[in-house]
Formats: structure tokens, sequence, C-alpha cells
């Protein structure tokens, strides 16, 4: 059962996540890729779903969130949010739909929210992409930041490890948090980045600030829901905590029915017509 017992079934809207921040509330986001999981993740009660473009490796396989379209995201996001009826749903703007054409950025932005449902989109990047967030707001367009590990930046950085452990990258990353606060993003993700540095910049803007792998001091957390649940396996960091085994469970679940098939005690007289 949830523990968000308040306000529990009123719809989470960006003015009403900026309340939770103001009085202390945490924030619970997951990602969601289709209409059954949406569904269920809605239903316990979070906050926010985020339709990231981890779908790339969680979804389809892909060794980076790279390779996803726009298109793809469009039909993942619409999955999503015919199974949602409280949490603010937001999309992730793939990699190559924004960057380096503010215009494009916009058309691309939406063709999001008509075609697909979403409240809101997310983009990676600070003072590299100010004026295609600019754009974006310009059309009444929710605009949530994503600094620290971007992803799509993959092949920049070389390395899935922590950012920001060094001084200049720490100060660039604060800077860029507060351009962001103060062009108008509604939320910001910081990912895997030290605690303390988080914490700080949670500390130094208004707007909520959603950790994964940022630590406890900011204003909510966010996980990929297939690592959380244990069906995705191979990805273990340190910032994961699992909350369920579904690989076993699911194993089990389908080893039993394969050995009913194959011993013919499925279906039985009651399983059929
Ligand atoms: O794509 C995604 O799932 C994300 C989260 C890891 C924040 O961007």
């Amino acid at each position: 059962m949830s523990t968000n017992t308040v306000d529990n079934k009123r719809k989470v809207t960006t003015a009403r996540l900026a309340e939770m921040k103001q009085r202390g509330e945490k924030i619970a986001m997951l990602t969601s890729y289709d209409y059954s999981m949406a569904k269920l993740v809605d239903e316990a009660g979070i906050d926010m779903i985020l339709v990231g473009d981890s779908a790339s490796n969680v979804m389809a396989g892909n060794a980076t969130t790279l390779p996803i379209t726009l298109d793809q995201m469009i039909y993942h996001a619409s999955c999503v949010t015919r199974g949602v009826t409280r949490a603010l749903v937001v999309c992730d703007m793939p990699f190559g739909s924004y960057q380096g054409n503010s215009k494009e950025a916009l058309a691309n932005a939406v063709r999001i929210m008509k075609e697909s449902g979403a409240e809101a989109v997310k983009l990676e990047g600070g003072a590299e992409i100010r004026e295609c967030i600019e754009r974006i707001l310009t059309a009444g367009i929710p605009v949530c930041g994503h600094l620290g590990l971007t992803p799509q930046s993959i092949n920049k950085f070389g390395t899935y490890a922590v950012r920001a452990k060094e001084e200049a990258e720490a100060a660039r990353l604060m800077e860029d948090a507060k351009m962001l606060e103060q062009i108008g993003c509604f939320a910001l993700v910081l990912e895997k980045i030290p605690a303390a540095l988080a914490e700080k910049v949670a500390k130094s803007i208004s707007i909520p600030v959603i950790g994964i792998g940022a630590g406890g001091g900011v204003d909510g957390q966010v996980l990929v829901v297939h690592d959380m649940l244990g069906i995705n396996k191979g990805f273990s960091p340190k910032f994961l905590r699992r909350y369920a085994d579904l690989d076993t469970v699911i194993n089990e679940a389908v080893s039993h029915y394969i050995e009913d098939v194959k011993s013919s005690d499925f279906p039985n007289a009651q399983e059929q017509y």
C-alpha cells in the first residue's frame, strides 16, 4: 500500500510539485514505457512517471540511449498516458531531436505533447541547450532539466562513472542548475553526482531536484522501474535498491508453465470450453 495517503487521488501538476518542494514532501518518480506498467505504477501512487529514453536499453535492448527515435518515444509515451490518471507524465526528448536547432527542438516537443499526451518534456544538458529550452518554454510546454551523468553524451564522457567530482565540473553544474531554474524549468534531474553537491544544488534553487545516484539530500528520487523491480539483474550500480526479485518470480512462473504444458497438466478440464 502507498504511504502517500495525503492527496493520493489528486492529479499531480507542475504547480503541485513546486508546493511539495516548499513543504518538504519528497517526490517519488519512476520510469514506465508501456500501458500496463504505467497503470500499476500510477495506481500505487507515484507522483511522476518518466517515459525515459532508457526505453532504448530496457525495451529495445540497445547498449545506449542514442538509437531511440522521436517516433518511438512518442509511441512509448502514448502507451503510458493511456494508463495514467494521477501522475505527471514527463517524456524524454531523444538524442538528436533538440541539440543544435531550437526551432526543430520546439517542433519535436510539440509533436510529443500533441501525439502522446505527455505533460512535460525532459532534455539533457545546460548552457549548450539553453536556446532550445527557452524556445520550448515559449509554447507553454513544461521542461525538466537533466544534469550530471547525461547518458546521451556517453560518447563524450567515455564512461558511466560519477560526474562532477572535480571542482570545475561541479561549479559548471551549479551554474547550469541556476540557469535552468531562472529560465523557467519546472524541475531538474541530477544523475550520478556526489551527494553533497546534489544537496547543495537542491538548497540553492527553488524548483524540485530529483536525484538518481545523487544521494538523499534532494527533493525526490527517480529509478528505472525494471531495475528497482529486479527484472533487469545485469545492472547493479551502488545507488540502486531492488524492491522485488521479478527476474526469479518470472523465471519460476515460466518454468512451471513449460513443465505443465509438457506434462499435459495444462489445460485441465476446468480450463477449457
Ligand atoms: O531515461 C531515463 O530513464 C532517465 C532516468 C535515468 C533519469 O533519464
